[in-house]
């Protein structure tokens, strides 16, 4: 996500946003920029690619300034580029922005804007913040942003500065996060603590909607109606360290916490308004007889999950083929085949291949990826994004969870087109998933839970787990998050299976995961307990459906119900909790596992 650092105070605002911006870089980005504000007005430098070219760039023509906004940019609307980086200013000069956040409403405010005679220079949803601005400004400058966040749908944090109001710097967010810093030296906003850490110790936390107004000796709150508040500071104890993840002892912890925003984002630019939903709303399905989804690792498991979507609401038949595989095995594909690539980076080499043998072979290739720019990305016929942000753990939990909730959407949205649902039947599917966030947010009461559970764990050489259907494919993606961040050997077995070999691995103390969210599966799966149980075998149970006698080897985690086809949404993020808390119990290196990368760039 992106990073925003503000500052206003006795000192040169430049070095202390740079140094800023460096504590936001684990945020992950693509560009960065600064603007600084004195008696001449603002300066602006700001460009595509790393800090240290923005450094440079500063070196060789310096600028000043006692007040200054910093950015550090991650590409959601718009392609990394000079001018597509922030801080954004209105036409006029007159208010410079930086924004973190998705502007969902931001092509009708355009449009609007254009229509009075703005003209726009970048292709971000962030400039309409800035233009908006100065078509509002009526030299009051709070008076304007309360006009402009009320214009605003989607989420912001925002710095913004008026050239006509001096020494203030003003800032507000709406679901997402900002700080202010408070120190004798001046005063600070930023996305994250990491950021005014080096300064000061004394932060406000901002809620959505209220409006802090800094100047060199104070900050000022108010509410929309224009109001003071009062807010009381806290006192950050935290190093550095985990302040950048949030307090969280852990990047992929954080991640797997940050999940109810992120489907969110991605729900809402997939159904609301964005490139996400003009694709999806011009995509014609109908001219394809095959799907065939081609990805690695969790992303294939998200592949094996969409499988059932789209088999069980477009009635067409969908192949899920490891993307390592694909190009050796003479894939029968033509120009009447889709064929998805879904990819957190964009640039596994294996992924990549596959999708130039699908175009060497005329298929139409859809891509769902995380970064915007990556080769795959950049090379497929159409590109979904999901709304992740930077991953950084190496295990992916956020962008797993965004890709699932696409290839839902994705399904929901052909099979409608292919008239196999019908309106109504399409209104409530979608109105499912996007009650998912919600329920997603509930399962964090079970962290207790979990965790304790997990503890008893450790010991364990091999866990198993089982589902049938989808819950079988879900239980692919908790099995491979087990193994590669607690090192613990476990496979995912079809519960119907296990008769058919491994159950002659089932003995006294065994572990096995037993996931059920299908009602009409749910007496198969719990025959398939029963037997486990009857061999000695501990079970972990994590369904909405479960009525199970009672059994000291026996733990139940209840999910909030849902559709079945959304379930693995709600599912892995307990299959991911329950791993983190194994692996941490274990005392292992969770977000850099051993001999894993992030991004597998070579075959
Ligand atoms: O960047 P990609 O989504 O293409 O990466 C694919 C796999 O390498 C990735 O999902 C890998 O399996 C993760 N470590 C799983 O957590």
């Amino acid at each position: 996500m992106c990073g925003i650092i503000g500052y206003v105070g006795y000192e040169d605002a430049v070095p202390i946003i740079l140094d800023g911006l460096k504590k936001l870089e684990y945020r992950g980005y693509d560009s960065a920029g600064i603007a600084v504000m004195d008696d001449q007005g603002f300066s602006v430098v700001k460009q595509k690619g790393r800090l240290t070219a923005l450094e440079e760039l500063v070196r060789k023509s310096p600028i000043a300034g006692y007040m200054g906004i910093g950015h550090t940019r991650w590409a959601t609307h718009g392609e990394p580029s000079d001018i597509n980086s922030h801080p954004h200013l209105g036409s006029k000069n007159k208010i410079a922005i930086v924004h973190n956040g998705i502007i969902e409403n931001f092509k009708q405010i355009k449009e609007r804007l254009e229509q009075k005679g703005t003209v726009f220079v970048s292709q971000t949803d962030s400039e309409v913040i800035a233009q908006l601005a100065e078509h509002y400004y009526n030299g009051d400058i709070i008076d304007t942003v309360i006009r402009v966040t009320n214009a605003l749908e989607g989420s912001y944090a925002l710095g913004i500065m008026c050239i006509d109001e001096p020494g203030k710097l003003i800032a507000v967010k709406k679901d997402n996060p900002l700080i202010v810093g408070i120190s004798d030296k001046g005063n600070f906003i930023a996305s994250d603590v990491p950021a005014v850490l080096a300064h000061t110790n004394k932060v406000y936390y901002m809620n959505d909607k209220e409006i802090a107004v800094l100047t060199k000796d104070g900050v000022s709150f108010f509410n929309t109606d224009n109001e003071p508040i009062e807010k009381t500071p806290e006192t950050i104890t935290w190093s550095i360290d985990s302040a950048e993840k949030g307090g969280y002892e852990h990047f992929m912890l954080k991640e797997i916490m940050e999940q109810p925003r992120v489907l969110k984002d991605t729900i809402n630019s997939a159904l609301r308004s964005g490139e996400n939903k003009n694709l999806l709303d011009s995509l014609d399905i109908t001219r394809f007889n095959r799907i065939v989804i081609t990805a690695c690792g969790s992303a294939y498991n998200a592949g094996m999950v969409a499988k059932y979507v789209f088999e069980r609401l477009c009635r067409i038949s969908v192949d899920v083929e490891l993307a390592s595989e694909f190009r050796y095995k003479d894939p029968i594909i033509d120009e009447n085949t889709l064929v998805i690539l879904v990819s957190q980076s964009g640039e596994t080499a294996d992924t990549i291949a596959a999708m130039r043998e699908a175009k060497s072979r005329g298929a139409y290739t859809l891509s769902i990826v995380n970064v915007i720019g990556s080769t795959i990305a950049k090379e497929s016929d159409a590109t979904l994004y999901t709304l992740a942000g930077p991953e950084i753990a190496v295990a992916t939990t956020k962008a797993f969870s965004a890709q699932l909730v696409l290839l839902y959407i994705l399904a929901v949205r052909f099979a409608h087109k292919l008239k196999r649902i019908t309106d109504d039947q399409q209104e409530e599917l979608l109105s499912e998933i996007a009650a998912l966030p919600d329920k997603s947010y509930e399962l964090f009461e079970h962290v207790d839970f979990i965790q304790k559970y997990a503890s008893n764990c450790v010991g364990y050489k091999s866990i198993f787990f089982i589902g049938r259907n989808i819950d079988y494919a879900i239980s692919m993606e908790g099995s491979l998050k087990l193994k590669e961040i607690s090192y613990i050997h476990s496979e995912a077995y079809a519960g119907g299976e296990l008769k058919h070999g491994t159950i002659s691995l089932i003995e006294e103390g065994t572990l096995v995961v037993a996931i059920s969210c299908s009602e009409k599966l749910y007496g198969k799966i719990y025959s398939n307990v029963e037997q486990v149980i009857s061999r000695g075998a501990r079970v972990l149970f994590i369904g909405n459906c479960i009525q199970a006698i009672p059994d000291d080897r026996l733990s139940i985690i209840e999910i909030p119900k849902v559709n079945e086809l959304f379930s693995p949404s709600l599912s892995v993020i307990v299959l991911q909790l329950f791993s983190y808390y194994v692996a941490a119990n274990k005392g292992l290196d969770i977000d850099k596992p051993r001999n894993l990368a992030k991004s597998v760039t070579v075959e």
